[in-house]
């Protein structure tokens, strides 16, 4: 596998603005500075609880959403500073997509060749070369043998490789897939996974795929976990010594700068506030609480009181300015002033 990064991703920041009724905007941090590098030729997953930013990330790679800060490189593209008309190009020519509802963007009553056909024209091809180009794009979802089938006569599995035929049909450079399988049974989801992994291997094919099958880890090169628009840990395929198997290792992963996200639930069991003492050890670095530490102010009253602001938020600026006067009321009680 080339180790050649076609995606770096650093500290990258999606805000959207939302227009409340009253006229006043409220933002959305999507991306809150997330870091990621994907090889040439690698598949990883993102997995990450609803509304943890995994979308957005695919709609900033795939050009259809622009940063808001940070860098987003895909290959000699800085996807950042790309005009309009770059970023069109961009998206027409390198990326492909596949979306969980792919099958609802095809017509039923036209067969799986002229589906793939029609983007083919609609894209300027003409004449022979259109059905030779289609045919040749559902031989590689193996799905050749029903391309006279209607799609109203193909299965939900054979559906979602029309659609992704029709992904494929710019020569994508990489290939983006948000929740492919969400709508399949979990045999239908593997024999997509399959197909996939065959894409990956036979095209050298880029792959950044959305899931929230826990299960992507075995189909994939690497698992990247996405938490508040953050990267929070990476799964990896690491190869046991002196044998073939493999097994999966969850990491944590320090950002740009450096910084480790320690996980909840493990400042909840070592009952870790604010500080800790970290020390080296024969086996490597440890992170402990401190023994009487007086000033240790408890983090996770802040992480509610945040929460609450954030869902004050959403019912308004008045409601949050209160909040906010809380918690700036709140700081200068501890703080003593
Ligand atoms: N166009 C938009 N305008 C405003 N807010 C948005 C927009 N798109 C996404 N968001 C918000 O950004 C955050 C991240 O959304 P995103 O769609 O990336 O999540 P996700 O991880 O894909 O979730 P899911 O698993 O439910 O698909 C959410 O709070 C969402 O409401
Ligand atoms: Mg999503």
């Amino acid at each position: 596998m080339n180790t050649q990064p076609l995606i770096q991703c650093e500290n990258l920041v999606k805000i959207y603005q939302l227009n409340q009724q009253g006229g006043e905007a409220v933002e959305v941090q999507a991306l809150q500075g997330l870091d990621v590098s994907v090889r040439e030729g690698e598949m990883i997953g993102v997995v990450g609880a609803s509304g943890s930013g995994k979308s957005t990330l695919l709609n900033v790679l795939g050009g259809l959403d622009r940063p808001t800060g940070g860098r987003a490189h895909v290959g000699k593209q800085n996807l950042g500073s790309l005009s309009e008309r770059a970023l069109d190009e961009y998206r027409r020519d390198k990326v492909g997509f596949i979306w969980q509802h792919g099958a609802r963007n095809l017509i039923p009553y036209l067969t799986a060749a002229e589906n793939v056909e029609l983007p083919l024209t609609l894209s300027g091809q003409v004449g022979a070369s259109t059905r030779a180009r289609a045919l040749e794009l559902l031989e590689l979802v193996k799905l050749q043998e029903r391309m006279g089938h209607k799609l109203e006569e193909l299965s939900g599995g054979e559906q979602q490789r029309v659609a992704i035929a029709i992904a494929l049909a710019n020569s994508p450079m990489l290939l983006l897939a948000d929740e492919p399988t969400g709508e399949l049974d979990s045999s239908t989801a593997q024999t997509i996974y399959d197909l996939l992994r065959d894409l990956n291997k036979r095209l050298g094919l880029t792959m950044v795929i959305v899931s929230h099958d826990p299960g992507i880890a075995k189909h994939v090169d690497r698992v990247v976990a996405v938490r508040d628009g953050k990267l929070a840990s990476e799964t990896v395929r690491v190869q046991k010594a002196d044998s073939d198997e493999h097994h999966l290792v969850e990491m944590a992963v320090l950002d740009s700068a450096g910084r480790l996200q320690i996980p909840r639930e493990y400042l909840e069991e070592f009952d870790i506030k604010r500080r800790v003492i970290i020390e080296t050890t024969a086996e490597g670095i440890l992170i402990r609480k401190p023994e009487g530490d007086a000033q240790s102010v408890d983090h996770s009253s802040m992480v509610s009181e945040q929460a609450e602001i954030e869902s004050e938020a959403v019912q308004g600026p008045s409601k949050l300015n209160q909040a906010w006067s809380r918690i700036r009321a709140e700081i200068r009680k501890r703080l003593g002033r």
